[in-house]
């Protein structure tokens, strides 16, 4: 990324999913780029959302590694449990919308508590976080996907308040909630055909490029893989 430090340090967590390991790929091939560091529930430091020990731990372990550059949480589920998303009313429960909000919501706005702070304040810095655009209120036309719909409304609520916060003491800070296009992925493949899907590595590129253009803004902002805005 051009618009970062040269020999800029990156954090990725969520690097064992299909988007999290096409951008380590993508940033690992950056020549301006001097470390990626993978965190997953697979790592050495073992981050897992419902536990927030697991991520005050995980952020711990890397922080004489920083300050960063870049962060980009790829984690997310839309099948949750075996359970993919609710078509209707009729199908909301409970438990399967508290573990949307969980995983998608809760345990997120708990990486940003750790791992903002391990954001560079002196110098651009971009903390992204993979949203979608199905939880954007404005654009939903067609309905369903209640508790992950919902959950990703209020993850990007959670990104815009940590911003205003963050940006007073660090003013360089760019904050964004991403749109990765409808990629080929575990995640996808119940509900798409994965040719008809973009590859990991197209929009995981697209989206780092996309940043590479953003200005600071005073709060988050809402973009796709191609840079374009989305409306919250
Ligand atoms: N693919 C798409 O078309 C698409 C579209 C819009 C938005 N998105 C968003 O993009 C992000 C990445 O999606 P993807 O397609 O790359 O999905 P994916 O391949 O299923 O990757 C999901 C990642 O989240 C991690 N994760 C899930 N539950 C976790 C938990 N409880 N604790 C810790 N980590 C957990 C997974 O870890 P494990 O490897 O350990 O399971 C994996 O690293 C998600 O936020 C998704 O909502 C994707």
């Amino acid at each position: 990324m051009q618009s970062l430090i040269s020999g800029y340090r990156a954090i990725v967590i969520g690097a064992t999913g299909s988007i999290g390991s096409a951008c380590v790929r993508v940033l690992r091939k950056d020549p301006n780029c001097s470390s990626v560091s993978e965190l997953s529930r697979q790592s050495a430091s073992p981050l897992l959302l419902e536990n927030e020990t697991s991520i005050a731990q995980a952020a711990h372990s890397l922080q004489a590694s920083g300050p960063f550059q870049l962060i980009i949480d790829a984690t997310g589920a839309l099948t949750i449990d075996g359970q993919g998303p609710e078509k209707s009313l009729s199908a909301l429960n409970s438990e399967r919308l508290m573990r949307s909000l969980q995983i998608n919501t809760i345990g997120p706005a708990l990486v940003m508590k750790y791992f903002i702070p391990l954001l560079d304040s002196k110098r651009r810095a971009i903390y992204a976080k993979l949203s979608a655009r199905v939880g954007s209120i404005s654009d939903n036309k067609k309905g369903g996907w209640y508790g992950y719909r919902s959950a990703k409304a209020a993850l990007n609520m959670m990104l815009q308040t940590a911003a205003i916060e963050t940006l007073r003491k660090k003013p360089e800070a760019i904050f964004v909630a991403l749109q990765p296009g409808t990629v080929a992925s575990s995640l996808t493949t119940p509900f798409v055909r994965q040719e008809d899907c973009l590859s990991p590595e197209t929009s995981a590129t697209g989206m780092l490029d996309a940043m590479d253009a953003l200005t600071v803004s005073t709060g988050a902002q809402f973009i796709d893989y191609a840079g374009n805005k989305i409306e919250w």
